[in-house]
């Protein structure tokens, strides 16, 4: 709900207020925002400046409460005495906005561009200021778990306005804060870097031409004291997926200033008379209830209100795709083998990635040509796509339109279409951008993909993305709007197609992508180590359906670890469970355990993508109110290890729950010379008799199964002892190093018919 009295806009949910007022100088001074207050607390949560700021501009006389540089402010101008960062700046001016009208619209208000935008508001506030020749509208939607902020900058002038910064929001929030961003590079993704945010600026941006796995645009700021379960933490994100840029700095008066929008360096834009400027949209969200409680409203917002509606909790296939296990070297024959091994585990979809096309047989040629190569696939994309769909699997294919080879047809034809400037050429994996903003280059691959999708009926795209952008400068921004065009021309009318985007892993994970692609690839790292670090830290912001999440070969291509095929899956499990390993080499072990796990996932696979995400301090929870999972990862076994305890959140404390683990078991062969404690006769560790076995059989171990209350779970139960003797012992959890667990809470049968 949206109210206005007295210049006090009150934005209210279930879950938080956003209060602010237009003060005695048509100035938008901010109030609170944080958890549900009344709107007649605006006073008592206004800056009251007392007495004057000595060396401080007052903008009427004597008045302090006109000191902008001491006022929680809505918006900020510059050269007007806030000497804080200004969200606005025009080229060679000072601003000075004031407030001039409010409207409240039902539901959202459309943008003139292509950016994309959340779905599903409840109401629209706009609130209008003016200053001599031009207009700024603060759009604030409201949603049950989030309020999102965009700006429109329009000229009203007779003469062109140079516009060289316009962030989407810029706030001010009393208290002190640390800002957690997430940061990294290709195949280490996400890593969170805590920074306190004190008297100098703190900013998270990206000049990459992406949102970028370098620094991700989602970031929080929280109090000295939150914890996952308890505290105040700050989320915001950016509905974009260019370069961006977000800062925090706290004043001498204890405000923190936050801003969030398009990274404005080598941006400048000339606004002709009445021409506007949008900014994208920006996400802001906040919870008294710790991380966890800070996740869950994000999660929440972005499963109901970011990605597309036809996709939104709708359960994700579990998909096979031929990347890892193939590489370029495939033909037909190859792939049905495959399609044939991924069904009979349980499979529901089947992606051939790279190399279906033109002369793409290594990353050195071919990319732009989407024609079939026929030496590879003899009857078309057609003819594999009905192929795979008959052992009854659906069908995937893998693009990259953004780029192309300078080897391919494409460029030949058209080596203008790609991006360069007056340098000698730069590269980034053989390849090329291709220039987005050019209208036939748009048109070109609606043309060239849209026959492929809708002839051999796709059901999943994987849209790649393996470059960085430069030679864009100012046309970042564009490359941007022309990237969003592009996809809704083609997805938009075939909501049926699961898009997940990938570029080079998490190179582009951000909420813009998202509106059109329910799932990202979150990492070409699927090393079920590094995706620990990786998941929880996209897990802050990012709900797990988004996030896909693939079982791969062991000892692992980017890290050279082995680690239990166990593990590999229950780190997947919570995302969009994938494999991505050459399948014709799995021994007849691995085969039944992927069996089971992939029967295991579909039993749960809606807690799993959708249920309430937490971390904790042995690993991650998820739960629906009826099933709670929890995984417990371990890293490098010791020697007389300690006991663990499992804590628990979010259950009914005088509840009964069943507990039980899933049943795991370890390779014979992992004992080796140790078989000799356990087997009757004596077994060569290094023979053919232990090699036979070690295909064959397995060890089950540590199973759990105990009836314990809601209480005892969240104080914490003690979990079987970690493998401590020389010998195979049922009791123990002998999982070796990188070993983990998962454990299946629900409440008993009893208690629920109470
Ligand atoms: C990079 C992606 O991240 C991989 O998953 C794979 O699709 C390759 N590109 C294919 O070239």
């Amino acid at each position: 709900m949206i109210t206005e009295n007295n210049g006090v806009f009150h934005i209210q949910t279930a879950s938080y207020s956003y209060l602010f007022k237009i003060n005695a100088y048509g100035i938008p001074e901010h109030l609170h925002f944080g958890t549900p207050v009344q709107t007649e607390d605006a006073e008592a949560l206004s800056c009251r400046p007392g007495l004057g700021w000595g060396c401080s501009i007052l903008l009427n006389g004597e008045d302090t409460a006109s000191c902008l540089d001491t006022l929680m402010l809505e918006w900020s101008g510059s050269g007007r005495g806030d000497y804080r960062e200004s969200p606005l700046e025009l080229a060679g001016q000072p601003s000075d906005f004031r407030y001039e009208s409010y409207e409240i619209l039902k539901g959202n208000a459309a943008m003139a561009c292509s950016l994309p935008q959340a779905h599903g508001a409840e109401e629209t506030l706009v609130i209008t200021l003016a200053q001599k020749n031009a207009k700024l509208q603060l759009y604030y939607s409201a949603y049950p778990t989030a309020i999102v902020r965009r700006s429109v900058l329009t000229n009203t002038g007779e003469a062109p306005m140079t516009l060289n910064k316009l962030m989407s929001f810029s706030l001010d929030i009393p208290g002190n804060f640390t800002m957690a961003t997430f940061n990294g590079s290709w195949i280490a993704e996400m890593r969170r870097t805590d920074t306190v945010v004190g008297a100098s600026k703190v900013v998270n941006e990206s000049l990459t031409g992406s949102s970028s796995n370098r620094h991700n645009p989602g970031f929080l700021l929280f109090e000295p004291d939150a914890t996952e379960t308890a505290g105040r933490v700050y989320g915001f994100n950016l509905v974009y997926s260019g370069n961006h840029y977000a800062s925090a700095q706290r004043s001498h008066q204890g405000l923190t200033r936050v801003m969030q929008g398009i990274n404005m360096s080598n941006f400048c834009r000339e606004l002709k008379s009445g021409e506007s400027f949008e900014t994208p949209e920006a996400v802001l969200c906040c919870s008294n209830a710790g991380f966890g409680g800070l996740s869950k409203n994000m999660h929440t917002f972005v499963n109901d209100h970011i990605v597309p509606v036809a996709w939104a909790h709708r359960p994700r296939p579990v998909l096979y795709n031929s990347w890892e296990g193939c590489v370029f070297d495939f033909n037909e024959h190859r792939l049905l083998d495959l399609a044939g091994r991924a069904k009979d585990l349980g499979c529901e979809l089947f992606v051939l990635d790279d190399g279906w096309f033109g002369a793409r047989n290594n990353d050195k040629a071919g990319l732009g040509d989407y024609t079939v190569n026929k030496k590879k696939l003899p009857h078309g994309m057609e003819g594999l796509a009905k192929r795979i769909r008959d052992k009854g699997l659906d069908f995937g294919l893998w693009f990259e339109p953004e780029s192309v080879n300078v080897d391919s047809d494409l460029y030949r034809a058209h080596p203008d279409w790609a991006l360069t400037d007056e340098f000698a050429p730069v590269f980034g994996r053989n390849q090329l951008l291709l220039d987005l903003t050019k209208q036939e280059v748009r048109d070109y691959l609606v043309k060239s993909i849209c026959p492929i999708l809708d002839s051999a009926k796709i059901s999943y795209v994987k849209w790649d993305m393996n470059r960085h952008s430069i030679a864009l400068g100012s046309k970042a921004h564009d490359f941007i709007l022309g990237l969003y065009e592009v996809l809704d021309r083609i997805f938009t009318p075939r909501p049926g197609i699961l898009l997940e985007s990938c570029s080079s892993g998490g190179n582009r994970f951000d909420l813009g992508i998202m509106c059109f692609s329910p799932q990202v690839w979150t990492s070409d790292d699927t090393d079920p180590v590094e995706r620990l670090t990786i998941q929880q830290g996209a897990s802050y912001l990012y709900p797990q359906s988004t996030m896909g999440a693939h079982v791969s070969a062991a000892p692992h291509a980017q890290t050279l670890r082995t680690t239990p095929l166990a593990t590999r899956g229950n780190v997947a499990f919570f995302g969009c469970l994938g494999y991505e390993l050459d399948l014709k080499h799995l021994l007849p072990v691995e085969v039944k355990e992927i069996k089971t796990q992939i029967t295991f996932y579909k039993q749960y696979r809606e807690v799993f993508q959708y249920g309430t995400f937490s971390r904790n301090a042995l690993g991650w929870q998820v739960s629906d109110g009826k099933n709670t999972l929890a995984g417990v990862f371990h890293g490098l076994v010791h020697a007389a290890p300690s006991y663990e305890q499992l804590r628990l959140t979010g259950l009914k404390k005088d509840a009964r729950y069943r507990i039980a683990s899933l049943t795991q078991t370890i390779r014979v062969g992992q004992f080796g010379n140790l078989l000799k404690h356990v087997a009757p006769v004596n077994i060569d560790p290094n023979g053919q008799l232990l090699r036979i076995a070690d295909r064959h059989f397995t060890l089950p171990y540590g199973e759990e199964v105990m009836t314990v209350s809601g209480a005892a779970l969240m104080n914490g139960i003690l979990l079987r002892p970690l493998f401590r003797g020389t010998g195979y012992d049922q009791n123990q959890r002998t999982h070796g190093d990188f070993g983990s667990d998962i454990y299946i809470v629900e409440e008993t049968v009893e208690n629920r018919q109470e």
